[in-house]
């Protein structure tokens, strides 16, 4: 299958190569990333967590290749998930802080939107607390645009109703 991987991007720490590690990447190495990035929606989560994700979303990250003996280090992911028919949803936007600026998550973004997962969705949603910016150049709007409201159900809520155990 052409996964349309985006080619490497040159930035002043090295070149950045992208890859779809969904099957192959140590939710651990995530966990420490996600950690060290600081990353609030993400704190609590558990190795386990990680796992479960990557069993259902399809994750693409973005590595950089400089450094002879340390490895390709982990500088940004992206995490899509998609019903195939109708939404799609990104994920997990993070791109390291010393790695910003060079348009690592812009190239993660534009290859979650035309990765081979979404099928043939009719639109794309995403939760953002102040990168709403960000999005705006690849179509998207703010729910209030498009005369929608976004509406969500915690857990927490559920099972203070009854509704889940
Ligand atoms: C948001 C984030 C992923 C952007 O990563 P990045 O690799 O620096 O992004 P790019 O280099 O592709 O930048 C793309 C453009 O978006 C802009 N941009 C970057 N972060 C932005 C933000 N938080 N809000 C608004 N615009 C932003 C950049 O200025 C850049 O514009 P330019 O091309 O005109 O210079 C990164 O800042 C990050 O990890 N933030 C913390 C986690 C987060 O908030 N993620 C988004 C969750 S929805």
């Amino acid at each position: 299958m052409d996964l349309q991987i985006p080619e490497p991007i040159s930035t002043p720490k090295g070149w950045v190569a992208f890859a779809d590690e969904t099957w192959t990447i140590e939710p651990k190495e995530l966990q420490i990333f996600f950690q060290a990035e600081a990353v609030f929606w993400t704190a609590s989560r558990t190795i386990e967590q990680w796992r479960r994700l990557l069993a259902c979303s399809r994750l693409l990250t973005a590595r950089l290749q400089a450094a002879e003996d340390k490895g390709q280090r982990l500088v940004g992911t992206t995490r899509v998930w998609s019903d195939q028919a109708y939404e799609a949803k990104l994920y997990d936007v993070v791109t390291a802080v010393d790695m910003k600026g060079f348009g690592i998550a812009s190239n993660l973004v534009r290859w979650a939107l035309r990765h081979p997962t979404i099928g043939n969705v009719q639109r794309f949603v995403l939760e953002t607390r102040d990168a709403g910016e960000l999005y705006t150049r690849f179509g998207f709007k703010r729910s209030e645009e498009v005369n929608t409201v976004h509406m969500r159900a915690n857990m927490a809520d559920l099972k203070k109703l009854g509704l889940h155990e």
